[in-house]
């Protein structure tokens, strides 16, 4: 039994990893033939994407995917640690999964893995009040899964397989995308950032980026099987190539990927505070890296910031934002917010949604402050009432939502180009995204999934624009 520890997990030293290649022996192939699972992803598109590789794992073990998790033969949850939401949805499932194994599935396995397989607290408490939980594995040993579920289906007893610390980087992965023109690309894992509030540095490892050249080797054959976009992921992509080359980072890879011809490329998340001017160039200059930021701001007030830990102030976010503003054309520039932060006081609040009035931003993800045991935020008193927290929430959303509504509104009556996903099935229109990212219902003929096509805006919601194939 492998376990998490905080302790380990802390450490930062340079970090000596190896890249090696993704292999499973023969003898796990197709040996669970006529077995069906089913997964359930929570958080974060890094998440989402390990849930493509674990699919794809199982699958070459010959498990066949299903949507009703109550007929499942293996269920497996891919958690999220960010808030206690996140845990307690986790947990709720847990409690439904107990009941069918109790009632209806007694032979059911379920596996959990994730976040929250990283937390000692989450794993205490598998080991002592959830043992029908039959096998936990980490984020930093995805690849071990078909040897760990081999193991606990033919020795029958829990088996909890967690590092504590990131190992070496696997590459060649299976991997089974969710959708047809749009793949993820994992370019850096792991946070070295230790904003005071978050989880991620813990359960995720230290800051280590791929070589330039299996991202190239992807997305290369992305482009040959006809993918359309792609979206290179990091939980702080602006840090690329910091850990293993002296002078080529994010900007230096959007070139080259952008150099692939792949119709579209978006990145996410950037952190403020490694975004350089020759990143903006770079963004400004090619025409496929699309120009959409997503640039977390976390609060407006400078002292809050400070306590936080996110090595920026409110001057200097503006000044980074004005210039993404001025240098690339017609750019949307969304954003993270979190409310109630402790020691946030109405002022601090205030100037948050100060800045949110200058911003416009294009989207926002808000969220109220959650703590999270063990990180530095832990230890501050949080003098402010959950009440007040989600008055100030309420408030938020209602100067945000304004701008989403206001820029879509902009849109009305000009051309944009979209890249068709599929068929939206409450409105029975096609949907796809904008170059900014904006979510267009659209109606038209001859068009298949996958086309890029030009669509006139007709109308304007808060989240959606609808309009029509020129
Ligand atoms: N409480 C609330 N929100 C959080 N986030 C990260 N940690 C926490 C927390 N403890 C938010 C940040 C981050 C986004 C992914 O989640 O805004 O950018
Ligand atoms: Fe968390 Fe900050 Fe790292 Fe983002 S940059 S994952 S908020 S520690």
């Amino acid at each position: 039994m492998m376990l998490p520890n905080y302790k380990e997990a802390r450490k930062r030293q340079k970090v000596d990893y190896k890249t090696i290649k993704y292999k499973i022996d023969n003898k796990y192939i197709n040996s669970f033939n006529n077995k069906t699972y089913f997964i359930k992803t929570y958080g974060c598109q890094m998440n989402e994407h390990d849930s493509e590789n674990i699919s794809a794992m199982i699958e070459e073990l010959g498990f066949k995917k299903i949507e009703d998790y109550e007929k499942a033969d293996l269920v497996i949850l891919n958690t999220c640690s960010i808030r206690e939401n996140a845990h307690n949805k986790a947990f709720g499932m847990l409690g439904r999964l107990k009941h069918i194994k109790e009632t209806k599935n007694s032979n059911l396995i379920i596996g959990l893995c994730g976040c929250m397989a990283q937390e000692e607290g989450v794993i205490d408490q598998i080991l002592n009040d959830y043992r029908f939980v039959n096998f936990v594995f980490g984020t930093h040993n995805l690849y071990e899964l078909p040897i760990i579920l081999d193991k606990t289906i033919k020795e029958e007893k829990q088996v909890i397989e967690v590092y504590p610390k990131e190992k070496d980087l696997v590459e060649g992965m299976p991997v089974k995308r969710d959708k047809s023109y749009k793949a993820y690309v994992n370019i850096i894992y792991g946070c070295d950032k230790f904003c005071t509030y978050c989880i991620v540095p813990y359960t995720r490892g230290s800051q280590r980026s791929r070589k330039k050249e299996d991202i190239i080797d992807e997305v290369k054959t992305l482009v040959k099987e006809g993918y359309k976009e792609v979206t290179l992921l990091g939980q702080n992509v602006n840090a690329y190539g910091k850990d293993l080359y002296k002078e080529y980072g994010l900007g230096e890879l959007l070139e080259d990927v952008s150099k692939t011809n792949i119709k579209r490329v978006r990145f996410m998340t950037s952190h403020p505070w490694d975004f350089t001017d020759s990143m903006i160039d770079t963004i400004s200059k090619y025409k496929n890296i699309m120009p959409s930021i997503h640039l977390p701001i976390q609060s407006g007030s400078s002292k809050i910031l400070k306590l936080m830990g996110r090595r920026y102030t409110k001057e200097s976010y503006l000044e980074l934002f004005n210039k993404i503003k001025e240098k690339i054309d017609n750019v949307s520039i969304s954003t993270d917010i979190i409310v109630g932060f402790p020691n946030e006081t109405e002022e601090d609040f205030k100037e948050t949604l100060d800045i949110c009035e200058y911003c416009k931003f294009d989207n926002a993800f808000t969220f109220i402050y959650s703590k999270r045991e063990n990180t530095p935020a832990a230890k501050l008193i949080d003098e402010v009432s959950l009440e007040e927290k989600e008055e100030r929430l309420q408030r938020l959303n209602n100067v945000v939502n304004k701008y989403f509504l206001e820029n879509n509104k902009k849109l009305i009556g000009s051309e944009v180009l979209v890249l068709t996903e599929g068929i939206s099935e409450k409105k029975d229109m096609y949907y796809g995204y904008t170059e900014t990212n904006k979510l267009v219902n659209f109606t038209g003929e001859n068009i298949n999934f996958g086309d890029i096509v030009k669509v006139e805006i007709l109308e304007a919601k808060t989240w959606s624009l609808d309009g029509h194939v020129k």
